[in-house]
């Protein structure tokens, strides 16, 4: 009944089952020889930058556009999209005087000092006065800067401690900080406005004193 030519080498008490057997082996290791055939291929991995766990594709491989690719959208052909006119980023406060000399007389009278008059904040406005004014206003703010005696800048800077300047509040000189004034060009877009009152603080309490 049974034509195996394996069958010479069994025991009577395996024939019955011999027709399901393969290179020797019976059915239960047959069948965990196909699962471990089948996990181990399956545990492949062609993509190193996945788990392999992709549930939701479109989820994980995003069909967007990136930042900085072109985009047939947008007129302009960009993905990354300016912000729309008028945006202010936040805790930022738009400055509302402009450099002429009514907006300096008015940003004097109407802006406060509102930064607490301690000596760790004076203490911060030399250390910015000595980044951003003192080289061309110099270290006692006479005005002699290093970039001025040497002549590497023309034209003479302001004294800062002059009589002018002692009767103008700290307002003025935050507002010749944020927008320049004359030949001085605005340093508002490289010094906070906090830093913009403690150098102006340091200048009436320390240099004018
Ligand atoms: C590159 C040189 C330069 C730097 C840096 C500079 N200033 Fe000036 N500043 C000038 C010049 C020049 C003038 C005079 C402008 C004029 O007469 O047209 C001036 C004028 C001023 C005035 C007006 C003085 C007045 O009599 O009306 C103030 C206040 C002032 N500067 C403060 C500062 C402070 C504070 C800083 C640092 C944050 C600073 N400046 C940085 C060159 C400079």
């Amino acid at each position: 009944m049974i034509k195996d030519f394996r069958l010479k080498d069994m025991s009577i008490a395996t024939k019955n089952q011999v027709s399901f057997c393969l290179f020797g082996k019976c059915p239960l290791q047959i069948f965990s020889m196909i699962l471990f055939a089948g996990l181990f291929l399956s545990s492949c991995d062609y993509n190193r930058r996945t788990t392999g766990w992709d549930y939701a594709g479109d989820m994980i491989n995003s069909q967007a556009y990136e930042t900085y690719s072109p985009n047939p959208v947008f007129a302009d052909g960009k993905t990354l999209q300016p912000p729309v006119e008028g945006t202010i980023p936040r805790g930022f406060m738009p400055y509302m005087y402009q450099k002429t000399d009514e907006d300096r007389a008015l940003a004097a009278k109407i802006l406060v000092n509102e930064i607490e008059n301690t000596a760790a904040n004076l203490e911060r406005g030399k250390v910015a006065y000595g980044i951003y004014c003192m080289q061309c206003h110099g270290e006692k703010g006479d005005g002699q800067g290093a970039l001025f005696v040497n002549k590497k800048y023309t034209y003479p800077p302001a004294s800062l401690i002059s009589e002018k300047m002692r009767a103008n509040p700290e307002a003025d000189i935050f507002h010749v900080i944020t927008v320049g004034w004359g030949i001085m060009g605005e340093h508002g877009s490289m010094i906070t406005p906090e830093d913009r009152w403690k150098i102006a603080m340091y200048i009436k309490q320390v240099l004018q004193k």
